[in-house]
C-alpha cells in the first residue's frame, strides 16, 4: 500500500524547467562510457580557463569538463537547489573516487537515501571511468584540486543581476534554452543571449545546444505558464544563431554538431559555438 503511493507519487512528478533528477541516466544510455558531446568539446576553450555551466544540473558534465579540460574554475547554476544538491553530491563523489586510488567505491559507502536511485550506478561508472582516464593523464604531484576548481550555486540565471565586472572565458548553455523559453517566453531568451553576452569577455566562447521546436510540443503542458508561453512564443530556434550574430553581437558561429556520432540516445542536437 505504502509502496503504491509511493509508486503514483513518482509517476506524478513533473520538472517544469527541465530540472529531471536522474537526467543522464537516460540522456548517455547504457554501455556508453563518456557523454558524447564531451567528444567534441575543444580544450582550448576550456583549458586553464574561467567557465559558467548554465542549467548544470546534477552537475556531471561540469566536473567531468573541469577534469578532461583542466579548467581554471567552473561555476555550474541551476535554478533547482535539489540539482544543485546532487551537483555537491556528485562532486565529493567523485574527490572520493580519487582519493581511494579510483578502485570501485563500494556502493553502500556513496548512497543514502536520496540518490540510492536507479540512475546511481551508471553515474558511479560515469565517474569513475573519467576519473581513471584523468589519473593516467596528471601525476598524483599534479592532481588537481577539483574543490577549488568547480563549484554550484542556485540561481536562476534570467532572472538575476549579475554583479559588474564578473566575466567568464567560455560559458555553456546545453539543452536548458527551451526550458528558459518555454518558461520566460521570447523576452527570456533574449535576456538569456543578452546576459550571457554581458558576462563574456572579448574573445569569449558561447557553447549553445538548442533543443528543436519540435521538442517543445511535448513539454509545452508541463505548467499553465509554459502553455501560455508556448502559443505566445515567435523566435524558433533556427533563428537563434542569426539572432546571436546580428542582433547580439557575437563574431563569429561555428557548428561542430557532425563530431557527434553517438545517435544511439536519440540525443543528437545541434552544437554551435560563437565567439565574442
Ligand atoms: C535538461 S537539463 C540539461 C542539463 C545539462 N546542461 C546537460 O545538458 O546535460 C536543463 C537544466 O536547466 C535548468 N534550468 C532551467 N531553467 C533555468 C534557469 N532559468 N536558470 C538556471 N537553470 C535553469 C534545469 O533545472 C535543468 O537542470
Amino acid at each position: 500500500m505504502e509502496s503504491q503511493k509511493q509508486n503514483s507519487k513518482k509517476r506524478k512528478q513533473v520538472f517544469p524547467y527541465g530540472n529531471y533528477k536522474s537526467y543522464y541516466g537516460y540522456r548517455i544510455g547504457q554501455g556508453v562510457d563518456e557523454d558524447p558531446r564531451l567528444k567534441v568539446l575543444r580544450k582550448e576553450w576550456f583549458e586553464g580557463k574561467d567557465c559558467l555551466d548554465i542549467g548544470c544540473n546534477n552537475g556531471i558534465i561540469t566536473i567531468q569538463i573541469a577534469q578532461k579540460f583542466c579548467c581554471q574554475r567552473i561555476l555550474g547554476v541551476d535554478i533547482d537547489s535539489d540539482r544543485v544538491e546532487d551537483a555537491y553530491w556528485n562532486l565529493r563523489k567523485t574527490v572520493r573516487l580519487k582519493s581511494t586510488g579510483n578502485k570501485p567505491v563500494k556502493a553502500s559507502k556513496l548512497q543514502d537515501k536520496d540518490h540510492a536511485d536507479d540512475s546511481e550506478n551508471s553515474v558511479t561508472t560515469l565517474l569513475n571511468v573519467k576519473t581513471e582516464e584523468i589519473s593516467k593523464e596528471h601525476s598524483s604531484s599534479e592532481q588537481i584540486d577539483l574543490l577549488k576548481i568547480v563549484s554550484f550555486k542556485r540561481e536562476n540565471f534570467v532572472q538575476t543581476q549579475h554583479p559588474p565586472g564578473k566575466q567568464y572565458d567560455t560559458i555553456l548553455c546545453l539543452s536548458v534554452s527551451k526550458w528558459i523559453h518555454l518558461n520566460w517566453g521570447d523576452d527570456g531568451l533574449i535576456t538569456l543571449f543578452a546576459e550571457v553576452w554581458k558576462l563574456l569577455r572579448p574573445g569569449g566562447i558561447f557553447v549553445l545546444e538548442p533543443q528543436p521546436w519540435k521538442s517543445y510540443e511535448s513539454n509545452r503542458n508541463v505548467s499553465e505558464t509554459t502553455a501560455a508561453n508556448y502559443r505566445n512564443i515567435m523566435i524558433r530556434p533556427e533563428q537563434f544563431q542569426e539572432i546571436l550574430l546580428d542582433k547580439i553581437g557575437f563574431r563569429t558561429v561555428e557548428d561542430i554538431t557532425s563530431g557527434l556520432t553517438d545517435s544511439k540516445t536519440g540525443f543528437n542536437r545541434p552544437i554551435l559555438v560563437f565567439c565574442k
